[in-house]
């Protein structure tokens, strides 16, 4: 298309230069002109033939949004020189084409954005809130027609459902058709106004990279306005939004809730959201399906229904549960009629029949929770011991107790629970009854009339056992429903559905283990103000990220136990309390990862879990070396609180025995160990023990290194005293370059990197000889770690001891975050330098999370520091720190995690090598076993560092239930280093979350 006759059309009539580009359009000629200066304006040539009228609608419709509402992302009119909006102008075939301009908007098209955040759907629902706000007094001629399109003319499309092959397919629309038409009078009944109706996927923009904020920058395309009930637009956005979205349900409420705030509309008005926004899919389908009949040959228009029968053929949530999601969250009752019969529930509190025949109001509440229970060990696999037993410690003499309703538990670990492929997947948590605890053949009684709904006998392994719904009526007329679960199944031959139950009736009673599912005898007791959508399979647990919907459809039902509801009803801590909390009361460089903090309550191997049982993978604390909340460790550590904790006074045979475990893992002549509190505290220890050997001063350490948090630890720290605000460089401390061969200045292509980084150590060796301090040793992490997980080349160690001890020095190696078998192939990073160090550094991993820190050395060094005062660490050498570090290096050993990390380091780093063919962001991959760096870099083919890339990658893995960190001097570099019991499953979603989230970008 020869676009040069517009480009002059645009300099004559709008005095405006630019270059010009070709959008897609169906019918009309869509321009892109770019004037350089950053500005950029759409420029809309009409086909022959299109209606003034057409145009003039959306042109004053613009008007009309632009003076109610400036703020709305809608693109300007631009005026022609002449003051005019449309102009009527001849193409280069001599056709009248009607022609006008608008401003170009920031953003790309919605739909092809990711990820489609619930907040930016919200911001989308607010916008066309206020949009239909805006166009509500609207008025155009051209808005009454009839058209394909129209939301309140879909029934068209009953007379071609022909034009779909596939009967299930046909069968499904006729259903949805048949849905709208019953609508229909509602929908008539409502007030008619102008709306944009077509906030499609590619009508919506979309402003913001990587850490900036999304905005919803733009929504184009009035083309398709009509009058017609707001709720349709609502719909129509609906229809779209839902498509290939991950939680198409929860998308549909935050773009309603959205709504909602702007625009507020009844309870009767949402109740049409659902069926409306399928009816929209199938014109939509049926339409494609007629142009496909046309167009044989255009695979397009196949692949372009493709998106909305996925969404129709597999997402067939009841209406009633999506109609009850939006009116929750829209701050509406539940359902007509909902808040009397809670009316009546609490008003009647206290009448009803004891449901155990006695009151509960003095029965001790027990918590299962997450953050108070240790219910089970395992978060991922409840034993058939444990259920039996849940519990115990709180059954008091009478043996009833009580369990909360509201309260995130960890006790359900069947795979119905989990609700995606992964361990760390959203999982359902939340207990939506109360439970009544107490012996088995308990009489359960009604706590008033009712009637039999459901009476069944569900034999699986942690299922409700005997299960027995009751349906009841509020005098008014008003229906709710009772459950207990977990029954002696004897009522199977006398209950049936229809039969009466009266109040106070002992209708069944409690079973035993083998009887109820395999659990602790008790009563699990729920309300329910429907059951549409969840029949006789009500969930006893929800997700806590859906529970506005789960806790309005199945309230508190403690009124019909005679209960305060807050007696029953557990309240996790509150996380922005302790987020305010930590910012009165500690200091601002207290650092806190993630844009939105996690709060982590409890742990297992390489999960944890946040105060509402969400599940996420640890791939970042080494700390945990054998796993979070290790069951050995546990017992060990408990066990010892009960008899005592000491210091290294008084002789105990924990000390000796770790000593000689730890010792059994070092060459000679490294044979004597000092314990301490942490890193840090080694480090400081270090560095006076090399002092006191070779009576000087001097340092030498790589840039960008860290070895902990006090003054003399900070001395050796680049990393810390280089950065800003930082103490800078003493003048006993030399930096040498950091040994990096991927950025630094020596690089892998050169077969002399090591002996050429070694060799930068005898200039810094002479400064110190020169400045009076002298040499007194070497300090290095063994593998930087801070500094962008770097493994130095082979050999660097060697040349680097061999210089330092020429001249006086001793080498220490801190190996706080590579020891202890992280590194798979090697149990300490310097055997892989193929070095011994004269003072070797542990910390972290030790105590697996108990403070511990210990320095190993030889008998001849440990010897000139004796010629000192006296050493002591009153906790270093505690019982419990010597028993924990043996413990922990006793697991490692036992359990063969250093051959796990091993093997579990070569899969994710193959997987993240694989990965690099796929996205150019990914500049290296690198590492040993589970201490890995990835280095992100622009898309330029330079090794730019890409720190933004990095914090969204960093948060995003977060948002997938995967914390990860960041590092490097421009923290640019993902650090992976996860507890060593990480599993195939594990690497897996690190894997796949990485690419999903990349392939974002
Ligand atoms: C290599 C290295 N050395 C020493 C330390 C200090 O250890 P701590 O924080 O336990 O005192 C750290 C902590 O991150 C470290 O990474």
């Amino acid at each position: 298309m020869n676009l040069k006759i517009w480009q002059d059309v645009l300099l004559s009539e709008w005095g405006i230069t630019a270059d010009l580009r070709q959008l897609e359009g169906e019918y009309d000629l869509n321009v892109l002109a770019e004037t350089g200066d950053g500005k950029g304006y759409i420029l809309k040539v009409m086909r022959p033939g299109c209606s003034g009228d057409f145009i003039d609608m959306q042109v004053q419709a613009l008007a009309r949004i632009k003076n109610a509402d400036a703020t709305l992302p809608f693109p300007a009119v631009v005026a022609s020189n002449s003051g005019q909006s449309i102009l009527e102008l001849s193409d280069e075939r001599g056709e009248t084409r009607l022609v006008w301009l608008l401003q170009k908007l920031p953003g790309d098209c919605y739909a092809r954005r990711s990820p489609k955040s619930l907040d930016l759907i919200h911001q989308l629902g607010l916008i066309l809130g206020k949009t239909d706000a805006a166009l509500k007094p609207f008025e155009h001629r051209f808005l009454e027609r009839d058209f394909k399109w129209h939301p309140v003319q879909a029934g068209w499309v009953t007379d071609h459902l022909n034009a779909i092959r596939n009967a299930a397919r046909k069968d499904l629309l006729a259903e949805i058709i048949s849905q709208y038409h019953a609508l229909l009078p509602l929908l008539q009944e409502l007030p008619f106004q102008a709306i944009h109706n077509d906030v499609n996927d590619y009508n919506i923009l979309v402003s913001g990279q990587l850490d900036e904020p999304r905005q919803i920058s733009g929504l184009l395309d009035l083309g398709d306005m009509c009058a017609a009930p707001r709720i349709c637009d609502l719909a129509t956005a609906g229809a779209y939004v839902v498509l290939d979205h991950d939680h198409p349900e929860a998308a549909l409420a935050a773009l309603v809730q959205g709504y909602h705030a702007t625009n507020p509309l009844s309870a009767a008005e949402l109740d049409l959201v659902w069926p409306l926004l399928r009816m929209r899919l199938a014109v939509s389908v049926v339409n494609s399906s007629l142009m496909a009949i046309e167009n044989p040959g255009d695979p397009y228009v196949t692949v372009s229904q493709a998106p909305a029968w996925r969404f129709l053929e597999t997402t067939a949530p009841h209406p009633r549960i999506v109609a009850a999601r939006l009116r929750c969250i829209c701050g509406f009752p539940v359902s007509e009629g909902a808040d009397r019969v809670m009316a009546y529930l609490d008003q009647h509190r206290g009448d009803f029949a004891q449901v155990l025949e006695r009151d509960l109001t003095t029965a001790p509440m027990g918590s299962l929770s997450v953050e108070e229970s240790l219910w089970p060990q395992n978060p991922f696999d409840l034993s058939s011991l444990e259920a039996a037993r849940v519990g115990e410690e709180f059954k008091p003499k009478d043996a009833i107790w009580l369990g909360y309703y509201n309260e995130p538990r960890l006790i359900y670990t069947a795979p119905a629970f989990c609700k995606g492929p992964w361990k760390a997947s959203d999982r359902r948590t939340v207990h939506l009854g109360v439970d009544v605890f107490a012996p088995a053949g308990t009489q359960i009684h009604a706590p008033l009339d009712g009637k039999v709904l459901v009476a069944e006998y569900r034999d699986g392994h942690l299922d409700y056992g005997g299960v027995i719904i009751l349906s009841h009526e509020t005098p008014e007329g008003d229906p709710f429903h009772t459950l207990y679960g977990h029954l002696d199944p004897e009522f199977i031959t006398r209950l049936s559905p229809g039969d009466d139950i009266t109040s106070g009736q002992a209708f069944c009673r409690l079973g035993d283990a083998a009887q109820n599912g395999g659990w602790a005898p008790h009563l699990h007791f729920q309300l329910a103000l429907f059951t549409d959508g969840i029949e006789a399979d009500w969930p006893g647990v929800a997700d806590p990220d859906e529970m506005y919907l789960w806790r309005a459809l199945c309230p508190n039902p403690a009124a019909l136990l005679n209960l305060r509801d807050d007696k029953t009803s557990y309240q996790p801590t509150d996380k922005t309390k302790v987020l305010n909390g930590r910012r009165d009361h500690f200091g601002r460089n207290l650092s806190l990862t993630y844009a939105d903090p996690v709060m982590l309550v409890r742990g297992w191997k390489h999960h944890l879990f946040d105060e509402w049982g969400r599940p996420y993978l640890d791939a970042y604390n080494n700390v945990p070396h054998v796993g979070h909340a290790h069951p050995r460790i546990q017992k060990l550590v408990a066990a010892q609180l009960c008899r005592m904790n000491s210091n290294t006074r008084y002789l105990h045979p924990a000390q000796t025995a770790f000593a000689e475990k730890i010792l059994s893992k070092f060459p000679t002549p490294l044979n004597v160990c000092f314990f301490v509190n942490s890193g840090t505290e080694a480090n400081e220890l270090a560095l006076r023990l090399v002092r006191a050997h070779t009576g000087q001063k001097g340092m030498v350490t790589p840039d960008h290194g860290y070895h902990g948090n006090t003054t003399g630890a900070i001395d050796i720290s680049a990393y810390k005293f280089n950065a800003p605000g930082g103490v800078g460089q003493s003048d006993w401390v030399e930096l040498i370059d950091l040994p990096d061969d991927y950025r630094g200045r020596f690089r892998r292509d050169d077969p002399d990197r090591a002996e050429k980084y070694a060799q930068l150590t005898e200039p810094a060796i002479a400064a110190l000889q020169s400045n009076g301090h002298g040499v007194a040793g070497f300090i290095a992490e063994t593998f930087p770690s801070v500094a962008g997980q770097i493994i130095p080349p082979a050999g660097y160690l060697q040349g680097v001891y061999r210089r330092i001890r020429a001249a006086g020095g001793l080498c220490i190696a801190d190996e706080v975050q590579t020891g202890l078998g992280r590194l798979g192939t090697h149990y300490f990073g310097f055997e892989q330098q193929d070095v011994v160090p004269d003072i070797v550094v542990l910390g972290k991993p030790i105590g697996n999370g108990h403070p511990l820190g210990v320095l190993v050395t030889s008998r001849e060094i440990a010897d000139s520091f004796a010629e000192g005062p006296e050493f002591f660490s009153t906790f270093g050498g505690s019982t419990i720190s010597c028993l924990t570090g043996k413990e922990v290096l006793d697991i490692v050993d036992d359990e063969n995690l250093q051959g796990n990390a091993r093997d579990m380091g070569r899969l994710l780093l193959d997987g993240l090598k694989q990965m690099q063919n796929d996205f150019p962001q990914i500049g290296d991959v690198r590492g040993m076993g589970l201490f890995i760096g990835v280095d992100l870099i622009e898309d330029t083919g330079l090794q730019k560092e890409n720190t933004r890339l990095c914090s969204y990658v960093k948060n995003r893995m977060r948002e997938h239930r995967i914390l990860i960190g960041s590092e490097g001097p421009k923290d640019n570099v993902l650090k992976i280093r996860p507890p060593l019991t990480i599993d195939q499953e594990g690497v897996g979603m690190i894997l796949s979350s990485l690419a999903n989230i990349l392939a974002e970008v």
